[in-house]
């Protein structure tokens, strides 16, 4: 769809013209939701495609930030404590369990330098989100890659099976990218406690805000008991600040402070002080969650009506079987004026959709009417 037709499209189906279409819904205007939500620039591109979440940062986090400008010509490093306590009082650790970092690629990657350097093999999932285990690689670690199942969920049983004495790390990704899923509690705890008795764990949990069971276990748990476990968060998808690259990892201290010797950048000042008043900010937290939900719903029900199989996702993007090559279906998607997702070989056929506001999944639904008519 050319920005004219889109902007034709909108106009016509009442969103340009205060008329809303989505009348029923709860206003997009919520207290404390991005300005963004309430004015789509509709000459942008909807991006569908990294998992973002459209809605952030938050009234309040805006004004940190803001606030946080005065204290621009300062070095971060006096300012990490402070985070670092919020971050470790709402996971039950003490704060030297805790690395705050430059969005959890950060993290990721210090554990990719610090265990791939050392030349044996990661063993994880494949596809799995590869920000660690591609700058592993390129220490020279080999990557020992598990297919997924037919669930399309991680394959514990052969993981486990794989362990060696050449196996520095097993990455395990829950609920994961890009398939969605969401290991089963006591499996996942098992699988872990127990590869943590041979080697190191380490647990993306980026999609943890949107598991919806309750009671479901981080493997901060394990980081509790002692065991050989990293934790990663992300402050980049509920919390709607992925542009502004602030993440946490979670260990014993004296792992912590041999990944904190691999520290590349950090965080900046501007934003600890966002992650803070964002932690602080429940209302728009408990925003997120539902928005994403209902946009959620609203993707299965445009994948059920093209009769797209899909993996019910527990995070906020869905992995449907687009039965054919994604590299198409994202440039015929490009036309619509929407990105999707992007190749997760050796599932060329797949294609990742992001949760966006509902008038992006609208013009989800419009584009993949026609793509897949
Ligand atoms: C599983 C997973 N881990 C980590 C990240 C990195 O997130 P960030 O660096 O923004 O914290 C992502 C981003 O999409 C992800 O999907």
């Amino acid at each position: 769809m050319t920005n004219l037709n889109r902007r034709q499209w909108l106009k016509t189906a009442g969103i340009t013209g205060g008329v809303s279409l989505f009348a029923g819904l709860p206003a997009l205007t919520a207290a404390n939701a991005s300005p963004l939500t309430s004015s789509p620039k509709v000459d942008e591109i909807i991006r569908l495609s990294s998992n973002e979440n459209p809605f952030g940062p938050s009234k309040k986090v805006r004004q940190a930030m803001i606030d946080a400008f005065d204290l621009a010509c300062r070095y971060p490093y006096g300012y990490i404590p402070d985070l670092a306590k919020m971050i470790a009082d709402k996971e039950g650790v003490s704060a030297d369990h805790i690395v705050v970092t430059a969005g959890s690629t950060e993290g990721l990657k210090i554990c990719g330098q610090v265990f791939g350097i050392q030349r044996g093999e990661i063993i994880a999932a494949d596809p799995v989100y590869k920000s660690l285990i591609s700058y592993a690689e390129q220490f020279g670690c080999y990557i020992n890659r598990v297919p997924l199942n037919d669930k399309m969920e991680h394959d514990l049983e052969e993981m486990e099976k794989r362990i060696s004495s050449d196996t520095q790390l097993v990455f395990f990704c829950n609920p994961s990218n890009p398939s969605g899923t969401l290991i089963d509690a006591k499996q996942a705890e098992d699988f872990c406690e127990r590869v943590s008795d041979k080697t190191m764990l380490f647990s993306d949990e980026a999609y943890c805000d949107y598991i919806a069971e309750p009671d479901y276990p981080s493997m901060t748990k394990l980081v509790k008991k002692g065991k050989n476990v990293i934790v990663s968060k992300t402050f980049s998808k509920v919390y709607g600040l992925a542009g502004i690259r602030i993440g946490y990892l979670i260990a014993r201290p004296d792992i912590v402070k041999r990944l904190l010797q691999k520290r590349m950048a950090g965080p900046n000042v501007l934003a600890i002080q966002a992650a803070k008043e964002a932690l602080r900010d429940k209302e728009f937290y408990e925003f997120s969650l539902d928005q994403n939900l209902k946009a959620r719903n609203h993707l299965y029900e445009t994948l059920d009506e093209l009769k797209l199989r899909y993996v019910p996702s527990h995070t906020n993007f869905v992995f449907f079987h687009a039965k054919k090559p994604v590299q198409e279906v994202i440039q015929a998607m490009v036309k619509e004026g929407v990105r999707v997702g992007r190749p997760f070989p050796p599932l060329t056929d797949w294609c990742r959709v992001s949760t966006g506001r509902m008038e992006d999944m609208e013009l989800l639904r419009a584009g993949m009417r026609k793509v897949f008519a």
